[in-house]
């Protein structure tokens, strides 16, 4: 924990949202006063209503929290429509291609693109309410497809397109989608891959898909299966460029986005209309401090939810420029990211520690070559910083100028919870500073007590926000036990993120990581239990336990303990580590593969059987053992355990 601090250069903010601290407290006060009346002015303010809404908020069902309701609204509408007034010829998405190639979409042409992919929807047979996956490279088609869907109130799930198959395959038939969206493939590094062969494999023995819409993308031949597949480019060519948007309730969902929890399978995480919207809008204009003339790069691809919120979503619904990015921003070479800033004159830049980390590592002198002078915020998402990083990204990317918004927050909360506010927040390096106006997160033990300062507790939002996820698709049990079944306060069920975290003495919030089984890996959100259900596929495979290890780039690598069910087995390590990654590939997807695999004699267990991850953790981190092992069913296995780690080495 560093206790330096640093200041917002003031003179970089004109008009910013909060100018000082005093102003951020004064809000936290009023919505500590009039929690719903506050709520109700933003979103009066705010959202272009069809009808206004009858109630801010009911909490009749909670935790199954109601915002806005009787409110008419489309997302599609507030993003696009309301701001064809004064910005039909504004640039609403910049696009860069892997290889260069550039196209400027503005608000009139997003809206005819969207409309008319609307209507190409409404001739595929989608309604309101269908389930819509969307598995695309990061071209404009991929948001057009979501707003297509917001404007005839289909339900999008955007699948990364780094997932297999299987993992697509799981997704489309938990929601049971009607229509699949895709492409060809498209370009990384030079060179085409592919999209299309995927879904295709993902959709064998599935009958619930009626209609796969491909983009041609990069042109490589692909296999049409007719009456299923159609071309987006031959169809879109006859579609009109006006379609009503649909007339949708505050409360309709909007999206799902599955996402890896502790146990089980992924879950959807479903999302809201105008709650959504509404706060995707208010944090770029508070954390992004968004303005009329910027050009805004958030580096996510939309297949998680900060390409959601920060690359569709919230910039379009505040009228803003927003640059989309098919390539790597290491090619062709380490300053590709900052050419874009100079060619662009990039005012706020958004992405994850593990880039900055391995942008530092490749060239960290690369920035100084370029013309930054345009940059004015830093973002920062996904795992927690290192000061090293946080460092080089304020002093040799911010010229020591910039504010770094360190912003925490999940694929559940919609949007920001935890930042600095750049114009206002004193910040210290690596700690997200306080809780945004509006939110309560408070870090508390399970009862609901404020932890002190130094002392770890559980990150918590203890009132519900308009943001925040509605259920778990199909699945309102698990939405209750994960995440209101963990603490409370006052009584009551209270949001539990998942995530550690601890007061400093000036009450600034340092995010410790996560406490449950889930591993962060490049700022991707794995569950233990899908990994090691992967590898438990291996023939040979007859125990395994997987855990995170501390990792100078990704910031946690995947470890795995794997127990064999014959000792004949082993001398085929390195055969076996292939097997079991192309396992986990084909189930999962490349990014889920293991770094480290330790074949080891047994897993320490307690006598009920339940596995001690914790010693686990310990050994890959190579500490020192401090737990008590003596309730372990077999004490003797850890020291077998880091016999083996030992010798890997
Ligand atoms: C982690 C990404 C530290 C955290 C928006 C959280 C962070 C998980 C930060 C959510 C941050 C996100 N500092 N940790 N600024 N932001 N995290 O759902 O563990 O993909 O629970 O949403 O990322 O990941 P998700």
């Amino acid at each position: 924990m560093l206790n330096e601090v640093y200041y917002p250069h003031k003179e970089l903010f004109k008009n910013p949202a909060f100018k000082n601290m005093c102003e951020y407290h004064d809000k936290v006060r009023e919505f500590e006063k009039d929690y719903e009346g506050t709520w109700g002015k933003l979103a009066r303010e705010k959202i272009t209503w069809f009808r206004l809404y009858d109630k801010v908020l009911d909490e009749s069902n909670a935790p199954f929290y109601k915002w806005f309701t009787g409110g008419k609204l489309n997302v599609s509408y507030q993003c696009i429509d309301r701001h064809l007034d004064k910005k039909k010829n504004k640039a609403a998405i910049i696009w860069e291609g892997d290889n260069g190639e550039k196209r400027v979409i503005t608000y009139l042409e997003l809206y005819k693109e969207v409309n008319k992919f609307a209507n190409l929807l409404k001739e595929m047979g989608v309604k309101k309410g269908d389930r819509v996956v969307i598995y695309m490279p990061m071209i404009p088609e991929a948001a057009f497809a979501m707003l297509a869907c917001a404007r005839i109130g289909a339900i999008h799930s955007v699948v990364f397109g780094g997932f297999s198959a299987e993992a697509l395959k799981d997704r489309i038939l938990d929601a049971q989608a009607k229509v699949v969206i895709t492409a060809d493939g498209a370009f990384r590094k030079g060179k085409p891959y592919m999209l299309k062969p995927v879904v295709d494999k993902a959709l064998e023995g599935v009958d619930i898909v009626e209609k796969v819409i491909v983009v041609e993308r990069n042109n490589e031949d692909i296999e049409w299966v007719e009456g299923r597949d159609v071309s987006y480019n031959e169809l879109i060519q006859n579609q009109s460029t006006e379609c009503e948007p649909e007339v949708m309730d505050s409360e309709d969902p909007l999206f799902l986005l599955y996402t890896s929890g502790s146990t089980g399978k992924p879950k959807g995480v479903q999302h809201s209309q105008a709650g959504y919207i509404l706060w995707a809008q208010l944090t770029m204009e508070w954390v992004f401090d968004i303005k009329d003339n910027d050009t805004y790069w958030c580096t996510a691809d939309i297949g998680w939810i900060t390409g959601h919120t920060y690359i569709v979503y919230g910039p379009l619904a505040a009228g803003a420029t927003t640059v989309m990015f098919e390539g790597v921003l290491t090619y062709p070479d380490s300053g590709r990211a900052w050419k874009m800033i100079e060619d662009y004159r990039i005012n706020q830049f958004y992405t994850a520690p593990t880039a900055i980390r391995l942008l530092n590592k490749i060239g960290a002198d690369e920035p100084k070559k370029y013309d930054l002078s345009s940059l004015r915020i830093l973002g920062t998402v996904g795992e927690p910083i290192d000061p090293a990083a946080w460092k080089w990204y304020y002093d040799v990317v911010g010229g020591g100028r910039c504010s770094i918004v360190d912003t925490w927050w999940q694929t559940e909360t919609g949007g920001h919870m935890i930042s600095p506010l750049p114009a206002a927040t004193p910040i210290k390096p690596a700690s997200a500073t306080f809780p945004l106006p509006g939110i309560f997160a408070e870090i508390i033990d399970e009862e609901g007590n404020r932890v002190k300062p130094g002392e770890k507790g559980l990150l918590c939002i203890t009132k519900p926000w308009p943001s925040m996820i509605r259920t778990i698709w199909g699945d309102p049990e698990r939405f209750v036990k994960s995440y209101f079944s963990t603490a409370k306060k006052n009584g009551k069920p209270v949001y539990f993120s998942g995530d550690g975290a601890m007061y400093d003495e000036d009450g600034y919030i340092w995010i410790t990581g996560r406490v449950d089984d889930v591993i962060n890996v490049s700022g991707h959100r794995l569950g233990t239990a899908e990994i090691e259900a992967a590898i438990k596929k291996h023939p040979h495979v007859a125990e395994v336990a997987v855990v995170g290890k501390p990792d100078e780039i990704t910031g946690e690598s995947i470890f795995a303990y794997v127990v064999l069910k014959s000792t004949d087995d082993l001398g085929e390590e390195v055969e076996l580590i292939k097997e079991i990654n192309e396992i986990i590939s084909k189930e999962i997807g490349n990014i889920a593969k293991v770094k480290d695999i330790a074949f080891v004699p047994g897993l320490p267990k307690t006598r009920s059987g339940k596995i001690m991850r914790r010693i686990l953790r310990a050994i890959a981190k190579g500490e020192e053992i401090k737990q008590d092992t003596s309730t372990l069913e077999d004490p003797s296995v850890v020291e077998a355990i880091i016999a083996v780690v030992n010798s890997c080495e």
